[in-house]
């Protein structure tokens, strides 16, 4: 073989990239900590602990097109979605999960060398995205409660010849499961800025919270949502976003055609068709988190964020969080820890079903 250094032809932004840390699959993590799958209570990756509608599953398996093409225009799912959004289907586009219409959107507006806004503690996935497309990221730190500090973000478009061309906000926000502030919205859509407002749990939160149908009345907003979170659907990456008509046209221009796939497509559909049954886990889920909350506060050791999401966000205080992570993966548990400046002693539990979070609460008094 002839010896060539590839290394030469890659494009440098990709050689500097660190891998984004993913969450291992099941089969794997039972291998690692010597479990049945059925014995691991995964709380580290928000995902649905009651799975998909079963109306899912049985219009899958009646599904008679898997040889053709999906509809790369996802007609039916769209017109379903202005439905379920109260937005028309002209400004919704659908995306391989919502992580697909981060980056699209990204490749759509930046040039190598162009910039984001990025407001951590928030979604990895922004940076991550920014350094793949070759551009900056601009960390403008939350303040102490989580807001987003409006002082230091408008200052990034004074006097600024290169200002940054987007800014990705977070509601609720993941970690912190805050809510974004109205006035903080209002005052970002005055800023000469494209404004991703990313709503992935936003039916823990309440529709009285979104603000998608906005993108009507501002040129500069768009709102992205999933099937990941609430419709358990994380495994058949369905997300989608409303957009202004006039990014919407460059955006249609770009798509892969085929980005979503039929069985995507149909499992969205039931689960708008079966909205009531998801909607009842959801609360489920609301009021499991608020119990668990409860719970969380008699440890002395913890402190629980309020959340209007599926996950809590703890300080761990008076003990090492890389450790409590530990103790709880021994156990069986898998929560989420961040090596991240400012975050390194929180911990991030996803909130599953009655009976998991009850041997959480059990294990972490006896730890
Ligand atoms: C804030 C936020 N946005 C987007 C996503 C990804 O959504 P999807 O699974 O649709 O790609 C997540 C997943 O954890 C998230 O936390």
């Amino acid at each position: 073989m002839k010896d060539i250094a590839t290394n030469q032809f890659i494009r440098k932004n990709i050689i500097d990239l660190k891998p984004y840390t993913p969450i291992l699959p099941f089969e794997v993590l039972s291998e690692q900590l010597g479990r049945h799958p059925s014995e691991i209570i995964k709380l580290d990756a928000n995902e649905n602990p009651y799975g998909a509608s079963p109306l899912v599953a049985e219009r899958l398996a009646e599904a008679p097109y898997l040889h053709i093409y999906p509809d790369p225009e996802s007609r039916e799912l769209r017109d379903a979605l202005a439905e379920y959004t109260g937005l028309e289907a002209d400004y919704l586009m659908v995306g391989h999960g919502a992580d697909e219409l981060i980056d699209m959107v990204m490749r759509l507006v930046l040039e190598p060398g162009d910039s984001i806004i990025n407001c951590p503690p928030t979604f990895g996935m922004y940076p991550f995205d920014a350094a793949i497309n070759a551009a900056n990221t601009i960390n403008i730190p939350r303040r102490p409660d989580f807001s987003l500090d409006m002082v230091a973000i408008s200052q990034q478009f004074e006097d600024n010849p290169n200002p940054p061309k987007l800014i990705f906000v977070t509601s609720p926000n993941n970690p912190s499961g805050t809510l974004l502030a109205e006035e903080d919205l209002h005052r970002l859509l005055e800023l000469p800025v494209l404004v991703i407002l990313d709503e992935a749990y936003i039916e823990f939160a309440g529709f009285e919270h979104s603000r998608f149908t906005w993108v009507k009345e501002h040129a500069n907003l768009m709102v992205f949502r999933t099937f990941s979170k609430w419709a358990g659907l994380a495994g058949l990456r369905v997300g989608y976003g409303a957009f202004p008509l006039e990014i919407m046209a460059h955006l249609w221009k770009m798509k892969q055609p085929y980005n979503v796939n039929v069985a995507g497509q149909i499992a969205a559909l039931a689960s708008l068709e079966d909205k009531v049954t998801l909607f009842g886990t959801v609360d489920k889920l609301i009021a499991e988190r608020e119990r668990f909350f409860s719970a969380l506060q008699q440890l002395d050791w913890l402190t629980p964020y309020p959340s209007q999401t599926n996950f809590i966000l703890c300080k761990v205080a008076g003990r090492d969080a890389p450790t409590v992570k530990q103790q709880l993966a021994e156990a069986g548990i898998l929560v989420r820890h961040y090596n991240t400046p400012g975050l390194s002693d929180h911990i991030r539990i996803s909130i599953g079903t009655p009976t998991q979070m009850a041997r959480v609460v059990d294990v972490m008094r006896e730890t």
